[in-house]
């Protein structure tokens, strides 16, 4: 039986195995809904804390502010800890909070055992952390091990060549130029992500360094022991004596480079062809020199048996490792592991829905891209579905504003583990940030007033709308780091409390229903175009309700017939539905009529178990 649920819950496509997995079922009395009956399935595989999660991305600095300095911090967050309650979420996870000069807010870490203080201090940390235990609310941290900041004691140190530090980093001769000796040529063609070569001249050393990031931000030598078990000792510190439930993992396809041929040459990349990049800019060249190479994926196991020797060892609750990797499908799903005797990240984050989906994506797309994941998923492994991030532009600019509730439904009505960026909950949408006013180091280092949006990352980076007062709540301070958007007293979280429909409340209404339904958290998934438009999901577990979305994302009225719907029984009764849907809470739908939504408008429908 146990087996046969393992089956069940990772959600399985094809609907001719409903009858199959029916067929081999026990027999017993289960209270539903309907009065007492004979039902099968009373063995539900219990799920361990994080399989069936939702993850609520802080961006701390953009969160709450607590001292009026403009600048969110962890007072401020500890402040705020009722509203993932409130919300519905079950684990937070803070970009970075460490001590750092700041060049990439965060990711440029100069002390990987300290809080950054514009954040508070260790005890601010201890205090967080304990509230949100109380309070059920699982943390995770963002750990960055490709990288540290120039101004990190490692960085120093291996610059000076303090001994057992000269190999922390991946340090470089200039390639010799045969027509003149004197030329310092950089070691190769290599672009970083943030434009312009990844090698930095060190006056200090005499040697160039790597940054695959900004300049400020010099990679680790992933092939020296000594950094590799510095790592582990980070992840221990973090663990042991902070009781931090598990990390984001940072930049993980960077984590390695081709290495020097005997002569200590590096190889060039080819370069692209992008006839529209010029030689400072990522993509000019392919990468096949600075990503995705197969050593980091056992650095990455290896840090999962540290993970899980660690929970044994504590006797405490899983501690997550979730791989953020922007790879191709291939090398994203061997984060999960080798599928035979390796286990890896409990997840690499799924990017579909940021990289290949758009507002230009009809039903079939949505469906493809869905499918695609759990279709190359490796057996008996956890799902999971991301929206919007720090990195990107946010979920509503990138689609449509209306399909906000529609998008929230699919993330958190899709088998396995929802991630949620902060204000995803109440639709936030890009905010404005002028040339003047732009910090990012991406759109910095790459921009000029005419161009840099397209590479700015601050748009989505803007404060939260808590309500319509100064700064949105965030911040008593009428300046803030990034300017609040524009549209806070439009949508706050305030006054979508307040209103009869609101993002919010539709985002409450799913969280407690993914809380409630088993269909939910154990189905079989079904997704399907039910025409060009129109997206259906469902989800089903026999003899418990089954529920399903029924998603027009396209910019048109779409009408369909919900009795093509396999596992569609009548009474179909609406649960919640986008702020602009014509049907609400408690309203039927009959399977002879057909159904018209409305550009972006989504219907959640409970059926009754069959
Ligand atoms: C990914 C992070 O999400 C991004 O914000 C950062 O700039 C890079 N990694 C480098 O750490
Ligand atoms: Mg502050």
């Amino acid at each position: 039986m146990a087996s046969l649920w393992k089956t069940v819950g990772i959600g399985i496509g094809a609907l001719l195995v409903v009858g199959l997995v029916v067929g081999s079922m026990t027999w017993a009395i289960l209270a539903s809904r309907s009065p007492i009956i004979e039902a099968p399935v009373t063995e539900i595989k219990p799920l361990d804390w994080w399989e069936h999660a939702i993850i609520y991305q802080i961006y701390p600095r953009s969160f709450q502010d607590s001292d009026g300095d403009g600048i969110g911090d962890l007072k401020g967050i500890t402040s705020r800890m009722e509203h993932f309650v409130e919300t519905g979420v079950d684990a937070i996870w803070m970009s970075p909070i460490f001590e750092s000069p700041m060049i990439d807010f965060g990711y440029d870490i100069s002390n990987f055992y300290e809080i950054h203080h514009e954040y508070g201090t260790m005890a601010d940390f201890e205090e967080l952390v304990a509230k949100a235990h109380e309070l059920g609310i699982k943390v995770l941290l963002d750990y960055v091990p490709n990288h540290a900041s120039t101004e990190s004691l490692y960085f120093k140190n291996s610059e000076a060549r303090v001994p057992g530090y000269e190999d922390y980093f991946v340090w470089a001769d200039p390639r010799p130029n045969p027509l003149n000796q004197s030329d310092r040529l950089v070691p190769s063609n290599w672009i970083s992500q943030f434009g312009g070569s990844v090698w930095e001249w060190s006056e200090v050393r005499q040697q160039f360094y790597l940054h695959q990031f900004a300049v400020e931000q010099a990679d680790f030598n992933f092939r020296h022991q000594a950094v590799k078990d510095e790592m582990i000792n980070i992840m221990t510190f973090w663990i042991k004596e902070k009781g931090v439930d598990g990390f984001r993992v940072d930049a993980i396809p960077h984590l390695f480079e081709a290495k020097p041929d005997e002569n200590g040459i590096y190889p060039d990349e080819p370069l692209s062809g992008n006839m529209f990049l010029n030689p400072d800019q990522p993509g000019y060249t392919t990468q096949i020199h600075v990503r995705d190479l197969i050593e980091l994926y056992d650095v990455v196991y290896e840090w999962r048996d540290f993970v899980d020797r660690l929970k044994e060892e504590m006797g405490s609750n899983t501690k997550i490792l979730l791989a953020e990797a922007y790879a191709n499908i291939t090398m994203t799903m061997l984060y999960y592991g080798n599928e035979r005797d390796r286990e890896g990240a409990h997840f690499p984050f799924n990017f579909d829905f940021i990289t290949s989906l758009s507002a230009s994506s009809n039903a079939r797309d949505f469906a493809f891209m869905i499918n695609r994941w759990l279709t190359y998923m490796p057996y008996g492994r956890i799902a999971n579905w991301v929206f919007g991030n720090h990195d990107n532009n946010r979920m509503p600019s990138r689609f449509r504003e209306n399909m906000v509730d529609g998008l929230n439904a699919l993330n958190l009505m899709l088998p396995g583990v929802a991630v949620t960026y902060q204000g995803e909950e109440i639709g936030m949408r890009d905010g404005y940030v002028s040339w003047n006013d732009t910090v990012d180091v991406a759109a910095c280092n790459q921009g000029n007033p005419d161009n840099y949006l397209q590479f700015s990352r601050d748009p989505a980076r803007t404060p939260f709308h808590w309500d319509g007062t100064v700064s949105a709540g965030f911040s008593t301070n009428t300046s803030t780091w990034l300017p609040v958007a524009q549209d806070f007293r439009e949508i706050n979280l305030l006054s979508q409390k307040i209103a009869f429909r609101s993002h919010y409340k539709v985002y409450q209404d799913l969280t407690s229903l993914r809380r409630e339904s088993r269909a939910l958290s154990h189905g079989l998934y079904l997704i399907r175009a039910l025409s060009e438009f129109t997206l259906v999901l469902v989800r089903h577990l026999p003899t418990f309700d089954t529920y399903a979305l029924v998603f027009n994302v396209g910019s048109v009225n779409d009408t369909v017939d919900l009795s093509r719907v396999e596992l569609f029984a009548e009474p179909l009764t609406v649960v919640t539905s986008s702020i602009h849907a014509t049907r609400g809470r408690r309203d039927t739908i009959s399977l002879d009529e057909t159904v018209t939504l409305l550009p972006g408008e989504a219907l959640v429908i409970r059926a009754p178990p069959t």
